[in-house]
């Protein structure tokens, strides 16, 4: 497709519908500018600005997504980006939809994947699903840091509590549309009611189960793709890729309209 057949306001509701089906989205070399990647992203929801305030107070619209601390003050925590992991986990809320726009690519990794967590769900013995379906799971930001900074400093502790306390949401998403998705990730600290042995295993078995290559997606970009996937409907993560390889990419992320019930 070409950006003026994307950007026509007709296509947006097809456009929705064809993630809430497909999960993932894909747009070839489309080559979008950041400006017409907002246009687009506020015809499929509302756009949240992300990152820090700058001086006037205003946040962008569009996130550099790059493990070059010059270009991001994030770098370190994108390092987590190499995890399943479903954006926001630890919001109220998390959002609806991310956007990602290829700009630099990797020489080696860096491919994109996703999951499909309500295939993951369908796809449980019955006997698994209702097990699950009484679960639930702390997630925290310190958990998904830790996977990244196995020793941190007590400053590093500090400023991820400060961020981000810990949410407790239920194993099994019942969605409003009457969907169901397994929601785990990075940020998974413990099931509840279980010892750390058991918690450990049941997360490590069903997240074995919700990415079998059977329903995981595997992007390998070229330079102006534009990736939409439904951030409820799925988990993502990159493969590792050299942060001294330039990789850039531009995000713009849709605020959620449903909290994980
Ligand atoms: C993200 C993310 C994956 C990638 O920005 O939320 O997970 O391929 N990015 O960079
Ligand atoms: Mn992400």
């Amino acid at each position: 497709m070409r950006p003026e057949e994307i950007l026509d306001p007709s296509f947006a509701p097809e456009c929705r519908e064809a993630l809430e089906r497909f999960g993932v989205l894909v747009f070839p070399q489309i080559g979008l500018s950041d400006e017409q990647q907002v246009v687009f992203s506020s015809r499929l929801g509302e756009v949240a600005p992300q990152g820090m305030p700058k001086a006037d107070g205003s946040r962008d619209l569009v996130f550099k997504v790059t493990l070059d601390p010059k270009k991001n003050e994030a770098a370190e925590y994108l390092k987590g980006t190499i995890y399943w992991h479903i954006d926001g986990a630890t919001d109220d809320v998390p959002a609806k939809a991310t956007l990602l726009s290829g700009r630099r690519l990797s020489p080696t990794g860096g491919q994109t994947e996703f999951c499909n967590i309500y295939a993951a769900y369908d796809d449980l013995p019955e006997e698994e699903r209702r097990s699950c379906e009484s679960l639930r799971v702390v997630h925290s930001l310190e958990a998904a840091n830790r996977l990244t900074t196995r020793n941190p400093t007590d400053e590093q502790l500090a400023i991820w509590r400060r961020r981000g306390s810990s949410k407790e949401h239920p194993l099994v998403w019942r969605h409003r549309s009457g969907r169901k998705s397994l929601v785990l990730g990075a940020t998974v600290e413990r099931i509840l009611g279980l010892s750390d042995e058991q918690s450990h295993a049941l997360v490590e078995k069903l997240t074995a189960h919700s990415t079998r290559r059977e329903i995981v997606y595997s992007h390998e970009w070229q330079v102006g793709d534009l990736v939409v996937w439904d951030n409820c409907g799925t988990m993502h993560r990159v493969i590792p890729y050299d942060a001294a390889s330039g990789r850039m990419m531009h995000r713009t992320t849709l605020h959620g309209d449903e909290a994980i019930a």
